[in-house]
């Protein structure tokens, strides 16, 4: 990616708090973009204390907004030539996902959309979804291939109810919600379409998807079961350096030519595949390679021909996407050397 300076330019990042998000700011400022950011929370000490630090690269100005609530947005927003929306809510151990995820993520999409149309000077708003909205579905094979034409089976996800079904219901009713209303109000959408993202944060605590996507290293029982189940639902374990994550929302903000749905995804396999890898290449930790409760072979790849055609290459493969990780949970003391 280029790394020309974008002195005077504003863009506002909504959810700053979360994993991606406060790397893309930190991101932005180096790129000489003023920003805005929002988090549910702007007067709990603990929870922006990241951001805090990241105001010393630039001009970075902290909002308290709530999803849920309309007109939060619209001061934030007001001024920005881009909007970047990744605030989501997440409760995987919901027994309510309709009141707890779907309703309010579909509720919060629209309100941030809703902002961005009273701000006269929204040009592009970049909409974060996720694979979870693309790939689950009741095809069987073991060559399938995933893009941007494929949708999540939402009604499959209401009748079925599988493990942690709110998730992706919530985000592919969320993104469909935003696409319609951007049609309607003549708003220029790029959704990006991450996999599950690892790599070093910024946040005070270790992110979630870190978690899991390490789980067969730590040998954390809880995030092991919800990598297999991240196979078993969604068809692979699909997974893609935040950096890179990162670098695709500015490339598409950017890239004047770009429009619709992109996939964001480096490296597809499954979860025997995966501790194969993982066991050879960090043979100091203990990593089960046996399981009988996923199949070997994933029954899909993920792809994202359709932004590297526009241009963007990824930086980072699945040995570097580990090595990373693997090197910042040791500083963070979750992992032994
Ligand atoms: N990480 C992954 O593996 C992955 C993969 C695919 C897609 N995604 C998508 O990428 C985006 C960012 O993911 P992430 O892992 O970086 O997320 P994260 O660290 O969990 O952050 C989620 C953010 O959402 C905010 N949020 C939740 N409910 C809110 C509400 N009612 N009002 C305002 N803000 C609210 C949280 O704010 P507080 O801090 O105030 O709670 C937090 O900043 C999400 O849309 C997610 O669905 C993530």
């Amino acid at each position: 990616m280029a790394s020309i300076k974008q002195i005077g330019k504003k863009a506002c990042v909504i959810g700053g708090s979360g994993y991606m998000a406060s790397l893309l700011i930190e991101q932005l400022l180096q790129k000489g973009y003023a920003v805005n950011t929002t988090v549910r929370d702007s007067g709990n000490p603990q929870k922006i204390s990241h951001l805090v630090a990241l105001q010393s690269l630039g001009e970075l100005k902290i909002f308290g907004a709530d999803l849920t609530v309309e007109g939060d947005f619209d001061v934030p927003i007001s001024g920005c030539e881009l909007v970047f929306q990744f605030a989501t809510p997440v409760n995987f151990a919901s027994e309510d996902p309709e009141n707890d995820m779907i309703k309010p993520g579909i509720k919060g999409v629209l309100n941030v959309l809703k902002s961005c149309v009273r701000a006269k000077e929204v040009k592009r708003v970049i909409l974060t979804s996720s694979t979870a909205a693309v790939t689950i579905n009741q095809l069987n094979g073991t060559d399938l291939v995933m893009d941007e034409s494929n949708w999540t089976d939402v009604d499959y996800l209401n009748t079925a109810k599988p493990h942690s079904w709110g998730y992706p219901a919530s985000k592919a009713l969320a993104e469909k919600a935003a696409w319609k209303f951007a049609e309607e109000n003549n708003i220029d959408l790029i959704t990006v379409i991450p996999t599950l993202t690892a790599g070093p944060s910024l946040t005070p605590e270790i992110p979630t998807s870190v978690r899991i996507a390490t789980s067969l290293i730590t040998g954390h029982d809880f995030f092991l079961k919800a990598l297999r189940g991240m196979q078993l639902l969604s068809g692979s374990i699909s997974i893609t350096h935040v950096e890179d994550i990162c670098r695709a929302h500015i490339f598409l903000a950017e890239k004047e030519s770009a429009s619709g749905r992109y996939i964001c995804c480096a490296h597809n396999t499954s979860v025997p595949e995966l501790a194969h890898f993982l066991s050879k290449r960090y043979p100091q930790y203990t990593i089960r390679t046996e399981f009988d409760d996923v199949p070997s072979k994933a029954k899909l790849v993920i792809s994202a021909e359709k932004l590297i055609k526009e241009g963007f290459s990824f930086k980072y493969g699945i040995e570097e996407i580990y090595d990373q990780t693997v090197a910042y949970l040791r500083t963070k003391g979750a992992l032994k050397n």
